[in-house]
């Protein structure tokens, strides 16, 4: 049995210790807006928060994340109303959406830890999460508008 917190309640899982958290989240929990793309750490759709920073919960064993925080899309903000999530709808990022999710929590992250990013900074922090739509151009503009946001400027 393996105990953490997932978008702050506290839950209980009985899977084995090295099932990737993705399968625990989507299969075990119902939480599926956290996508499954390569499988193998490179293309960033399975993107959640383990205390708050970005990790790749497709090569994540649930092992990993005894005892601590987990943040899904779902639990990003109560209403959906995150600076990074207002600021996705406003630029209208998302194509077909598959990508989204985890380029969302990839960005909060980031703003997180840089909160007025330069773009090379948006890049560079972003680099990891592939979007098959090529919605590079406007995930950067919605990053910077995110932390215009959240600096008070909305
Ligand atoms: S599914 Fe995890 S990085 Fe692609
Ligand atoms: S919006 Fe389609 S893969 Fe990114």
């Amino acid at each position: 049995m393996i105990s953490f917190t997932v978008n702050g309640k506290q839950r209980q899982v009985d899977v084995p210790p090295e099932m990737p958290l993705l399968w625990v989240i989507r299969e075990s929990l119902n939480l599926t807006g956290t996508k499954y793309g390569c499988g193998i750490a490179v293309c960033g759709a399975c993107t959640v928060h383990v205390d708050g920073a970005a990790v790749r919960s497709c090569v994540t064993p649930a092992s990993a994340v005894a005892g601590r925080k987990v943040t899904t899309i779902e639990g990003l903000s109560e209403r959906g109303d995150h600076p990074v999530q207002r600021a996705w709808t406003e630029v209208d990022v998302p194509q077909c959406g598959y990508c989204q999710s985890g380029q969302i929590m990839s960005a909060a992250a980031l703003l997180a830890r840089k909160p007025a990013p330069t773009d090379a900074d948006i890049d560079d922090g972003m680099s990891g999460n592939i979007c098959r739509c090529g919605t590079y151009q406007r995930i950067r503009a919605a990053v910077n508008r995110a932390a215009a946001i959240k600096k008070g400027g909305a």
